[in-house]
């Protein structure tokens, strides 16, 4: 049997209980007070997830608690002017939301004696509402272990099974729902949905992930293997851009140049050495020469290339080119860059950087240091 695949009914496995446990850990220390957290009502709850399907929780919240003021229980909806819900709903847009919201109450009062049902099926009989958001209202209000696969959600388990293809796929789309899914089948269900969200929109985020901060590091398969920048892939048809860059070994006196990224921005806080992206499609040296001296203050000479590569990251194709050379005597002058370091050339590697630098690392110090005969 594959384990690749494992049968929706497989009983769960160790790997999956200590993600599960680590990630409900990690919710219940730092997750955020959220007016619907408070609350227990399905029916909140629905409004909330409604809501917040498009929307950022910080805009969602005064339309959350203005809105289950005017319209508190779904028999308020249910016989509500549309006008007055849809006013209520101006400005967060995607306005079928609302109008959908409005319908579905009718058919809960109509059909259900008022009460949002339970299972996910029931749930997706309404309109406007789908697979996630019956997922999300069954796991939290109800306690179903129902899975839920959002942007967010999707983007997480990208990283941590290491899945290759972009999460638009449709393969891509059922191995997801079923990793949160196999998740979910656990206590908590609706705490562990919430978790993993939670997660893809402060930690695992689309640039610059926090891994020093995620409570699943360990069980990750992407950053095991260097590709939390690369994965998920971008969706299929989306070419992406690419980039000529180049990176340089300067070495001055012995040692050679490491900068650090700022905290904000992609691979914040990382070392590297000083490059960046060129316009235009490269190859020149002049172009490289005059980018490595706006960004680090210093006179390059005898730069020479070592090598190149491709890579790929977060949507954009760099073509990499690697250089090495020497840096002129002078004080260092950072651009974009907060700090530096003269490193041994031998030991670059032992400061914190991303895959990227690590490539370009080994192809200078190949050239730099050419291996000693004999
Ligand atoms: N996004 C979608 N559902 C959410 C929830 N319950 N909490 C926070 N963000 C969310």
């Amino acid at each position: 049997m594959s384990t690749a695949t494992p049968r929706r009914d497989a009983p769960p496995d160790a790997a999956h209980r200590s993600l599960r446990r680590r990630l409900l850990a990690w919710y219940t220390r730092t997750r955020r007070d959220l007016p619907w957290r408070r609350t227990r009502d399905p029916y909140a709850i629905w409004i909330s997830e409604a809501m917040l399907q498009q929307t950022r929780v910080e805009t969602v919240i005064p339309y959350y608690e203005r809105f289950l003021q005017t319209f508190p229980d779904v028999d308020g909806l249910a016989s509500a002017d549309l006008d007055e819900v849809l006013g209520l709903w101006a400005g967060l847009g995607y306005y079928s939301r609302a109008r959908n919201l409005k319908r579905a109450a009718e058919q809960v009062r109509d059909r259900f004696d008022g009460a949002l049902p339970d299972d996910v099926e029931s749930l997706q009989s309404l309109p406007g509402i789908g697979r996630y958001t019956a997922g999300a209202i069954a796991s939290i209000a109800f306690d179903r272990p129902a899975p839920v696969v959002d942007g967010n959600v999707a983007r997480v388990l990208c990283r941590v099974h290491a899945i290759e293809g972009a999460p638009q796929e449709r393969a891509v789309q059922n191995r997801l729902w079923e990793e949160a899914a196999r998740l979910a089948r656990g206590p908590r269900p609706g705490d562990l949905n919430q978790a993993l969200m939670e997660l893809g929109a402060r930690v695992c985020t689309p640039r610059s992930a926090r891994c020093g901060t995620c409570p699943i590091r360990r069980s990750c398969r992407a950053l095991a293997t260097g590709r939390v920048d690369e994965l998920p892939h971008a969706p299929p048809g989306k070419r992406p851009k690419r980039e000529h860059w180049v990176t340089a070994l300067l070495v001055r006196r012995g040692r050679a140049l490491a900068v650090r990224r700022p905290e904000a921005g992609p691979l914040g806080g990382l070392w590297e050495l000083p490059g960046g992206a060129l316009p235009g499609t490269g190859g020149a040296l002049a172009g490289a020469r005059a980018l490595l001296e706006e960004r680090v203050g210093l006179r390059c000479e005898a730069l020479r290339r070592a090598g190149r590569f491709d890579y790929a990251f977060t949507h954009r194709q760099l073509e990499v080119e690697v250089l090495v050379g020497t840096a002129a005597a002078g004080r260092t002058r950072l651009s974009g860059y907060t700090a530096h370091r003269w490193v041994a050339p031998g030991r670059l590697g032992e400061l914190a950087s991303a895959t990227l630098t690590r490539r370009a690392l080994e192809l200078a110090l190949a050239t730099a240091l050419p291996p000693r005969e004999g």
